[in-house]
């Protein structure tokens, strides 16, 4: 029970990679608020956690929208009575090279991706201040290192995170709140299953075109992640602050 007594917030956790997390988190033993802008999916992720013994409630938003955040930590304090951890996971995909892009679509992939991440943060910081300290965990992807073609608006939005990480973390080491971030490389979700669309590949070519790119020669899993994300919120990490872990079968080696 690596987060028993640990109360967390997963944003995008109605699908893939957050849900993922946030089942093994109840498996850990800490009580979830499961948050996402699609509230049948959030409602179902938080069904499954209960199924599997878990303790967990539902809040649907947007996390573009600031007061949307303050109403899903207020509800999560209501309902868990503290919290521990913040995993900000949801993101908007938007794909496309430079004279693809709109300034709706910038709007859209700022907002969710930039701003939603540090309106988390923002809402969540008195609560993490009142336990003397905290967790947070901010998914970023390989895209923040790495530029991935046809996908300008995403992969700067991910190359922020990874900054605002280190910032982050620095500003906030002295009050004991770790943050760090987590970089996928290419796993198996709704949202590659969309990229795969993109490009014009059915799911089984995109399956073995993705997992090309890394010498496991496979997609991951998103419960792949969960477990590198699991660590850095636990306190097995409790020394590693603006760290980022590279999740990705192999695809980044240098
Ligand atoms: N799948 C990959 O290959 C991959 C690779 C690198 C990084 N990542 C990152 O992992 C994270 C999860 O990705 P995924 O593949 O599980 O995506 P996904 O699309 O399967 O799930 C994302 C979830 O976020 C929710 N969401 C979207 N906008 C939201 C908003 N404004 N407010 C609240 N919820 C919102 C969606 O409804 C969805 O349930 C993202 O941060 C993504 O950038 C994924």
């Amino acid at each position: 029970m690596r987060l028993k007594y640990k109360n967390a917030i997963i944003t995008g956790s109605g699908a893939g990679i957050g849900k993922a997390t946030a089942l093994r988190f109840v498996e850990e033993g800490a009580r979830v608020m499961v948050v996402d802008v699609n509230g049948e999916d959030a409602k179902k992720t938080a069904k499954i956690l209960r199924d599997a013994g878990g303790q967990a409630e539902y809040q649907q938003a947007d996390v573009s929208d600031f007061k949307a955040v303050e109403r899903v930590v207020q509800a999560t304090i209501s309902s868990f009575g503290s919290l521990q951890i913040l995993v900000n996971n949801a993101a908007a995909f938007v794909f496309g090279k430079i004279e693809e892009t709109t300034a709706e679509n910038w709007q859209k992939v700022l907002g969710v991706n930039i701003i939603g991440y540090a309106n988390m943060v923002q809402a969540v910081l008195p609560h993490l201040r009142a336990n003397g300290g905290g967790a947070i965990v901010n998914v970023a992807s390989v895209s923040s290192y790495i530029a991935q073609p046809a996908f300008v608006p995403y992969n700067t939005t991910k190359g922020g995170i990874m900054q605002m990480t280190r910032c982050l973390a620095l500003d906030l080491a002295l009050e004991n709140i770790r943050v760090n971030g987590v970089c996928p490389g290419s796993i198996f979700t709704q949202a590659s299953e969309n990229h795969m669309k993109y490009i014009g590949v059915s799911v089984e070519e995109g399956r073995k075109l993705f997992g090309q790119g890394s010498p496991m020669k496979r997609m991951g899993e998103p419960v792949e992640i969960a477990n590198g994300i699991l660590f850095l919120a636990s306190d097995e990490a409790s020394f590693v602050t603006g760290a980022h872990l590279v999740i990705d079968g192999g695809a980044t080696i240098d």
